[in-house]
């Protein structure tokens, strides 16, 4: 795995798409937001939809980590939020040498923004 330049925002994009949604992504991102906000920590945590790996969610991207992560539960959270604030990542669901992975982080390199993409500025 490898890390961003830190110049990319604090993020954890959560797909909230069908597939994910199924398997409780919504639930996950309300848990991630619970640990961000019990922290008082730098991080947005936002809705996102669909990296194409929708047969592996609930998946997320920490951007500023150029992490990602699929069969993400609830209990994962506080992990993740760990990892997103430089701790290690959270090995077991670590998807971030994945080939959806590598494409986003390609992306990101690219200048793609997934908070251009994202529900949580749509109205
Ligand atoms: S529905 Fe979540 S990655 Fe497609």
């Amino acid at each position: 795995m490898y890390e961003g330049s830190g110049s990319e925002e604090r993020i954890i994009h959560v797909c909230v798409n069908m597939d994910c949604a199924m398997r409780g992504s919504e639930a996950l991102r309300d848990r991630l937001q619970a640990a961000v906000d019990e922290q008082g920590a730098d991080l947005e945590v936002n809705d996102y939809v669909c990296f194409a790996a929708c047969e592996q969610g609930p998946n997320l991207l920490i951007e500023h980590k150029r992490a990602f992560y699929s069969e993400v539960s609830e209990a994962d959270a506080e992990g993740i939020v760990a990892h997103a604030l430089d701790g290690p990542p959270v090995e077991a669901i670590d998807k971030s040498s994945s080939f959806i992975a590598k494409k986003i982080f390609n992306m990101l390199d690219a200048g793609f923004k997934p908070g251009d993409l994202s529900l949580s500025e749509q109205t």
